[in-house]
């Protein structure tokens, strides 16, 4: 199974869950990056405008091609309830071209299960699994129980359909 793992991380806590993902997997990792077309000042306050409105962030293209791989693992952190708006801008720019998705989220500790049915539901595709760590988890690396399953499920996934 070829994989790439797919993370926006603004402050840390999900490149840290997405390096143990990929590690897991022993698959390619990209991280998700907003296009940079003015100053950091105005950058940040498109940051701020997408998480106010919950809107898909204008990203950078994808530098890997996701048609190329068998497993899409995307994730990012929680902002408001919702996933975030470059996740959802990855996500409008290239799901088209993933051919399975999983998706993994960080989070304070609400909001989850909720942005997993939005990306589902946003692209039209059922992940074949998921996986939520809270910030906690993160910073007292207590989120290796959860990898495991979230791999377990993603290899029993790949067996059945010989990816
Ligand atoms: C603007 C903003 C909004 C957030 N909204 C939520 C939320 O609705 N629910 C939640 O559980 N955590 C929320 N968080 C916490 C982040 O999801 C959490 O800190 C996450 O681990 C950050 O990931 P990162 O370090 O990869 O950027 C929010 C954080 C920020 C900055």
């Amino acid at each position: 199974m070829r994989s790439l793992v797919v993370a926006y991380s603004l402050s840390g806590n999900t490149k840290k869950v997405a390096n143990v993902i990929a590690a897991g997997l022993n698959a390619d990792s990209e991280e998700i990056r907003y296009r940079i077309q003015r100053g950091a000042f105005m950058n940040g306050l498109r940051i701020f405008w997408d998480i106010a409105t919950g809107r898909a962030g204008d990203v950078e293209a994808a530098a890997k091609d996701p048609a190329s791989y068998d497993l899409i693992v995307l994730g990012g952190p929680i902002w408001s309830w919702k996933p975030c708006g470059p996740v959802l801008g990855w996500l409008d720019a290239n799901a088209s071209r993933c051919r399975q998705l999983a998706f993994f989220c960080t989070m304070g500790g609400n909001g989850a299960e909720r942005s997993f049915d939005m990306m589902a539901k946003r692209c039209g595709k059922t992940p074949v699994a998921t996986l939520a760590a809270t910030e906690r988890e993160v910073r007292e690396d207590a989120f290796g129980a959860k990898v495991d399953q979230f791999l377990l499920t993603l290899r029993s996934a790949s067996d059945a359909q010989r990816f």
